[in-house]
């Protein structure tokens, strides 16, 4: 929609979580105009429902080279090595940043070190965490008081909707739609040098997830219908423990995060027996996607809704202490971890592909930078190692802060334009793991008509049923052609009454998901054989001769 009003900057951020904080907080320090729009309010995103950590090779005898060790492990032949190595020799040092921003970490009362826990896939204690389990509050609290304090403008309540380009294709600013509280209504636009997508995940594409109901794939959906490149999507992480509440349980689900794993609870079947021994060296600390498998296998094997976790012998006054919020989730539901074992069950948690960055965040649209979990900088490969996302929101943030200032766009120099990050010109992440396999999506239209707000828990249904923990060629075929029905009846829709479903939030999100959605089972589909977190039950092998490369994503012109 043609936007009713207009403003200016010489950034727009998109999202406010780790990411898109921190590209503004560094921006506006270098002197730009910098304004933060966000969908709900400046804490509602996915950081602040961090529990575990950030990892950091922080603590004695602890390397950046073991830490990117892990990751690439976690990531199973997928990782970009440089993009790894950036993130790991550059995390310490952000993360004590974040700290100097006003970050406050648990740390021991003594030495005043910062204390360090566990999580699956990591050889050492490295993820510094605060308020026992509420990292990501602390981390949301400390970035947004420092905007606050920092007077960058900021629009609550607005989503994004499409990207402004200038004639030369280049990034010019975005639309959005703001509602209400005070603020302008409707849909309008701000005008920027750069544009900065740091919208976070599309958790809310499956039924039952551990991200917020904002969660809806909207940087994702926007990059695609502004020509940029997406990569990775098929590769959806379940955490393996989020509190099962039943098999009906829709949307936002409660974490237990893997730092109770790492403190010493068992992952255990209802007769109490421990089943990942045996299946890795790290037991219930193997990396997320073996532990998550290793669930559904035994609950299969078992013909239960869920598994245990056990962590009765932490005693009541270490459950208070190290992991208050999710003690009081579980009493919130009935159960009481200090005397009795937790359900848990795998949900969809983390998008480890989104829209592909080279290392100072540039998408192939010139102008266009993604930051944090809607990114694919090609640190997490197959399968992120767990706590690293907010470790790359971090330091990713400040290498686009870098580029964009470096550019002096607050100067009011001409953009580079094109040949500083075209498609054609952009530079190449390196270390890539062989040749990536442009695939045009059949999928995805860029001018598919608005879904009505409903077609949100179709969608989810179709997606937790056929493109799940559990996937075949079978289940999502199946799932790609009940994706192309709801169209259908929107188009037929279109045709039969001349108009589509009204405009607004919701339809929007519907629309973004069904898109996302769509491209997600295209390219786990396409991707016939099982890596890291995407679990192919017809094609149970890795298959290092064929798949060791990366599915790239655009809509072509027509929207096809
Ligand atoms: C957790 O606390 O288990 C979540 C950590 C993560 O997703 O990185």
């Amino acid at each position: 929609p043609a936007p009713g009003w207009a403003t200016e900057a010489d950034v727009v951020v998109v999202g406010s979580g780790v990411a898109g904080l921190t590209v503004a907080l560094r921006c506006a320090a270098a002197g730009a105009r910098v304004t933060v729009v966000t969908k709900a309010r400046l804490d509602d995103g996915s950081t602040r429902w961090a529990q575990g950590g950030i990892a950091a090779a922080l603590g004695e005898g602890d390397t950046p080279e073991q830490h990117l060790d892990d990751t690439l492990v976690a990531g199973a032949g997928l990782c970009d090595e440089q993009a790894v190595r950036a993130l790991v020799t550059e995390g310490p040092d952000a993360v004590r940043r974040l700290i100097t921003t006003g970050a406050r970490f648990d740390a021991d009362d003594v030495t005043g070190e910062i204390l360090l826990t566990r999580e699956g896939g990591h050889h050492r204690r490295r993820i510094a965490h605060a308020g026992g389990d509420a990292t990501g509050a602390e981390i949301s609290r400390a970035l947004v008081e420092a905007v606050r304090a920092a007077g960058i403008e900021t629009v609550e309540n607005a989503l994004v909707l499409d990207l402004l380009k200038d004639g030369s294709g280049r990034a010019a600013g975005v639309t959005l739609h703001v509602m209400g509280e005070g603020q302008r209504d409707g849909v309008g636009a701000v005008r920027a040098d750069a544009v900065v997508l740091a919208t976070g995940g599309m958790g809310q594409i499956f039924s039952a997830t551990t991200n917020p109901a904002v969660s809806t794939g909207d940087g994702v959906a926007l990059a695609l219908r502004a020509g940029a490149e997406v990569s990775d999507l098929e590769f959806v992480q379940f955490h393996p423990t989020v509190l099962w509440l039943g098999p009906d349980a829709e949307g936002q689900q409660p974490l237990v995060s893997e730092a109770v794993r790492g403190e010493g609870a068992h992952l255990v079947d209802a007769d109490g027996v421990r089943f990942m021994r045996g299946q890795h060296e790290l037991a219930e600390l193997a990396p997320r996607d073996i532990v998550a498998k290793g669930i559904m296998r035994r609950m299969r094997e078992r013909g239960a809704e869920h598994m245990y976790l056990d962590a009765r012998h932490f005693g009541a006054e270490m459950w208070g202490r190290r992991f208050p919020t999710i003690l009081a989730a579980c009493r919130a539901h009935g159960i009481d971890p200090v005397t009795e074992p937790i359900p848990v069950a795998p949900a969809a948690h983390y998008a480890s592909g989104g829209i592909r960055t080279d290392l100072r965040g540039r998408t192939t649209v010139p102008g266009l930078y993604a930051c944090g979990e809607v990114a694919c900088t090609g640190v997490h490969g197959a399968n992120r190692l767990a706590s690293n996302s907010l470790l790359e929101g971090l330091v990713f943030a400040e290498r686009i802060a870098a580029d964009i200032t470096a550019e002096d766009i607050t100067a009011g120099t001409e953009s580079t334009g094109a040949e500083s990050a075209g498609a054609g010109g952009r530079e190449r992440p390196a270390g890539r793991t062989g040749p990536s396999a442009p695939t045009a999506s059949p999928a995805a239209s860029g001018d598919a008509p608005l879904l009505a707000s409903e077609a949100r828990y179709e969608i989810q249904h179709i997606m937790t049923h056929g493109a799940g923990v559990l996937r075949s060629a079978e289940s999502l075929a199946r799932a790609a052609d009940r994706l192309d029905r709801v169209q259908d009846d929107a188009v037929a829709q279109l045709r039969r009454d001349g108009k589509t479903a009204e405009p607004g939030v919701e339809t929007w999100e519907a629309t973004n998901l069904h898109l996302v959605a769509r491209v997600l089972v295209a390219a786990a589909l396409r991707r016939e054989e099982t890596r890291g977190c995407h679990w192919r039950e017809d094609r149970p092998e890795r298959d290092d001769t064929v798949w060791r490369r990366h599915l790239l994503v655009t809509l072509r012109p027509d929207g096809a």
